[in-house]
Order: structure tokens, then sequence, then C-alpha cells
């Protein structure tokens, strides 16, 4: 952990009583929380924004892996998928476009550009995701229907209508906009369902590269970063 004054002086784009009043004016994050003590310790490795710019110096990227089951979405953990950043992709800073659950496969996006990945996750923006999963039972009718209307946990959890589609068997295909906590799982557990198998196929209107295979990844290209808001 380091002071957050030291860390934009080190920077080289101010000098450290710059960087004091900088920071007391509020015009510093950093994991997407503002910072207005220049004394505030943070991760040094955290990307750090001034007016939503990145101050490091290294160049922005945009990842998308096909996340295999058993990596979980946070840094420093022994089982995180940012060990899976091959060297020649690896930058100060990156962390993971949302969260896939520790067993959820499939499309995952990974940068070190702040604004992009909050833009993505930005609950305002509902950015459509699409998910395959094997399920305990059949979908019927009727949970097509209810998941159309909204659904409401025990607990009172209410979640915006979601698009439900039957796959072969005991599969199906769910778009969903909201981004809630193990969403697409609790979804199905109030239609006394149970999900076997997530795989997410698609953000926006950007799909996962199937020639990517598990645990791989590549960069996006401008259209497919693009495509992301375009869904
Ligand atoms: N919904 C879930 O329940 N889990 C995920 O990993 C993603 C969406």
């Amino acid at each position: 952990m380091k002071r957050i004054d030291n860390i934009l002086a080190n920077s080289g784009i101010c000098t450290r009583s710059e960087a004091r009043k900088i920071i007391i004016s509020g015009r510093v994050s950093v994991n997407g929380k503002k910072i207005t003590s220049p004394s505030e310790k943070v991760d040094e490795n955290a990307p750090v924004f001034l007016d939503g710019k990145p101050v490091n110096s290294e160049p922005l990227i945009y990842l998308m892996l096909n996340k295999p089951e058993g990596y979980v979405c946070a840094n420093d953990e022994p089982d995180s998928v940012l060990n899976l950043v091959p060297k020649e992709y690896y930058r100060k800073g990156l962390f993971t476009v949302g969260r896939l659950d520790k067993d959820t496969e499939g499309l995952l996006l990974i940068t070190n550009d702040g604004d992009f990945g909050h833009s993505v996750a930005a609950p305002s923006r509902n950015i459509t995701k699409i998910y395959f999963a094997e399920l305990e039972r059949e979908v019927t009718d009727d949970d097509i229907k209810a998941f159309a209307s909204g659904l409401t946990s025990k607990n009172g959890d209410s979640f915006a209508p979601a698009l439900l589609e039957k796959g072969e068997g005991k599969s199906a295909y769910i778009t969903v906009s909201e981004g809630k906590f193990h969403e697409v799982k609790r979804l199905f557990l109030i239609t006394d369902n149970k999900v076997l198998y997530l795989k997410r196929l698609k953000t926006g209107g950007l799909s996962l590269d199937e020639k990517l295979k598990k645990g791989e990844m590549r960069m996006l290209t401008e259209e497919e970063k693009a495509a992301i808001f375009e869904g």
C-alpha cells in the first residue's frame, strides 16, 4: 500500500504539492472510488484515474477471455483469472469487467481502462448479456412467461424482466440486462429449477470467439469494442 499523493507524484505528471491540491479538489479516483485525502493509502497496482483518465503510462488494453471454470474474478487470489493473462498482455491495473462465478465459463472482458470497464458494467447502460444454461429440469412455457414478467425472490429481491428461450433438452438461453450477483442462478431457483452449468455467450453485441479455447484470451478489435455498446 502506498500514499495516493506519492503515487500521483511518482507518475511524473505533477509535483508532490500539486498532487495534494489535485487530490483535495476531488479529481482523483482509484477503483471507481473518489479519493480526497492525500494521505490515503491504496494498493500501488490499482488503476489511478485523474479526471477519468489513467495516470499510469501503461497502454490501455482490452481482452476477451474464454473463462474456464475454477477461476475467480478477484485480484490477488491464487485462482484469479488474472493469472491466466499471458506476459505479452500483462499491464498494471488489469481488472475484470463485472464478474462471473467460479463455476461459470465463457466471455469475460479484462482491461486496465477504468472508464471503459465502468461504462460496460454501469446499470444505466442496460447492456444485455446472453447465457447458455444446462438445468435440472426442462423449461416450461410458464417459466418463459414468469421470466418475461420479472421475478421476485422469497426474500423480496426483484429482478427485471429477462428473456428465456428453451434450448435442446434441459438447456436454455437467457438474456439479462441487470447484472445482479448470481442473477441467472437466482432466477432459476425462484422457478424451482437449478443451473447445473452456465456459460456467457454474449455481452451487448459482442459474441465470445468460439475459436478461443478455455483459458485463452486475445485483444479486442476496435469494431468489437464498439459492438459491446450496440447490442
Ligand atoms: N449469473 C450467475 O448466476 N452467475 C454468473 O456467473 C453470471 C450470471
